[in-house]
């Protein structure tokens, strides 16, 4: 992809809150780091009577309120000669053709395009149906990427319809699926640590790992997004893209090269080996206080808390549980990993009670406290004991002055650089979608699904999720931080 050309970066619903607090910090930092190509426009299209200055005005305020930390006066007012504000309507045909008509003059020559869709999910397709309508995905004159935020639809169906509505227009090379957990430091090291290294990746199957379990948890209750979330739930909201992307990066096989579509096709090989999940192990939950809090249903089924239990029928996983859970108001806000390995086969410590004994455990500590924690047995001095211990590695301490960049960063300049490998392509996402269909589906309607149960804000969630593993003889295992 050529650099040559100047590039401009269109974001559809620049008004919203996306923009101020994720996506102009992280092309902000960039721009800092001289990461952004040298000729660079960033136009903001949305409804709102705005001048450029007023636009700018918003981002400032935005900046100084959301990402303080990088802020610098002399730079910021070096970037924001960049950008750039389009009043339109996101539905008008006509305001595309106008919003055409100020690329092609701002750019003053053929240039590269990054159109950006944060918008509410049900004008995805109008855009890109308008964007398709104003000639403005041809790529005669240079590349035009497209990046769609999340949700990518809301089951099975609407995720096909959306694909379809896109590929009308855009080829799929073109598009970039946000999903943001790829684009974090920490998950992108999970292959780096799998396929970088090669003592653990022989024992990364069902003959040394006991079970692996993914957590990821959320202090926040849903607060002033009851709206939104009231429509989604934890199983759309985090389940279906989240922890199956966390997933698939655990499971799934080597790829060949670290290229889009070798990852890509890796993941979608390991979705479809996962076996459809029985209802019967899952858990659904939520917070009490959920059902009075504003914009929520009166009759409202959504769980704010889900946990189940996974199996992956392929040779390397036949039998291995895989345990997810996730959750708000929840006791902290973290997302971890454990890989917990089998017990020795023979106890030659007489001394130890089987049921002490703790076993390896790998924890990949997405966030917070950047890193990986290995724990394994040791003697204790002077006495005929066993202990667990822990080699630690923290992001903080093994890369001092390194910090760690917010995910919005590295996955716009991989839109921009054309490398897709962070992006979630057509199938994936539609497998993903096949997986958690019958889940929420059944929970809806199935007489045997589980009911509703209820945790207290600032717990660990329910006791049904606890029971989930405590009958498999297992436990929710926490190795990252202090809990
Ligand atoms: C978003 C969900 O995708 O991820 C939110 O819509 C959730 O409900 C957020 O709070 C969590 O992201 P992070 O990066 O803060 O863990």
């Amino acid at each position: 992809m050529s650099n040559e050309k100047s590039v401009t970066i269109v974001i559809f619903g620049a008004s919203g809150d996306l923009t101020r607090r994720k996506l102009i910090p992280a092309l902000f930092n960039s721009y800092r780091k001289g990461r952004l190509p040298e000729q660079v426009n960033i136009v903001g299209f949305a409804r709102r009577p705005w001048s450029h200055d007023d636009f700018r005005g918003i981002l400032l305020d935005g900046m100084k309120s959301f990402a303080a930390a990088t802020y610098d006066a002399d730079e910021w007012a070096d970037f924001i000669q960049t950008v750039w504000y389009v009043q339109g309507d996101l539905g008008t045909a006509v305001d595309y053709q106008n919003l055409n008509l100020y690329l092609n003059d701002l750019e003053g020559a053929p240039a590269n395009r990054l159109y950006y869709l944060a918008t509410a999910p049900r004008f995805f397709a109008p855009i890109v149906q308008n964007l398709g309508a104003a000639g403005m995905a041809v790529e005669d004159d240079g590349w035009r990427n497209l990046v769609i935020e999340k949700p990518f639809g809301r089951d099975l169906a609407s995720a096909q319809a959306l694909n379809e509505a896109v590929h009308a227009v855009f080829q799929e090379s073109q598009v970039y699926r946000i999903d943001h957990y790829l684009g974090k430091e920490t998950s992108q090291n999970i292959l780096f640590f799998r396929f970088a290294n090669t003592i653990f990746e022989p024992l990364w199957n069902r003959n040394y790992v006991d079970n692996v379990q993914i957590t990821v948890t959320e202090s926040v209750d849903v607060g002033h997004r009851a709206g939104y979330y009231d429509q989604a739930g934890v199983m759309r909201d985090m389940f279906q893209n989240h922890l199956l992307q966390l997933l698939s990066l655990v499971a799934m096989e080597p790829p060949a090269s670290f290229a889009a579509d070798a990852v890509r096709n890796e993941k979608a090989k390991l979705f479809h080996a996962v076996r459809p999940i029985d209802l019967a192990e899952t858990v659904r939950a939520r917070y009490d206080g959920y059902a009075q809090a504003e914009g929520v249903a009166p009759d409202s089924q959504t769980p704010t808390y889900a946990a189940l239990k996974l199996y992956i029928d392929n040779w390397r996983w036949q039998g291995t549980p895989f345990y997810l859970r996730s959750g708000k108001a929840l006791t902290k806000k973290m997302t971890e990993i454990i890989v917990e390995f089998k017990k020795p086969p023979h106890l030659m410590f007489d001394f130890v009670e089987d049921e002490d004994f703790t076993p390896n455990i790998l924890s990949l500590c997405i966030q917070p406290d950047e890193g990986i924690h290995l724990k394994f047995e040791a003697k204790v001095p002077d006495k005929l004991e066993t202990r667990s211990v822990d080699m630690e590695f923290h992001y903080e301490s093994s890369f001092k002055g390194e910090a760690l960049p917010d995910a919005y960063e590295r996955l716009l300049l991989n839109a921009l650089n054309g490398d897709a490998a962070l992006f979630t392509r057509s199938d994936g996402i539609e497998a993903a979608w096949r997986l958690m269909d019958p889940i929420i589906q059944g929970w809806e309607m199935e007489a045997k699904a589980p009911a509703m149960a209820a945790y207290t804000t600032g717990s660990w969630g329910p006791e049904a999720g606890r029971a989930l593993l405590a009958r498999d003889g297992r436990v929710w295992r926490l190795s990252c931080g202090d809990h």
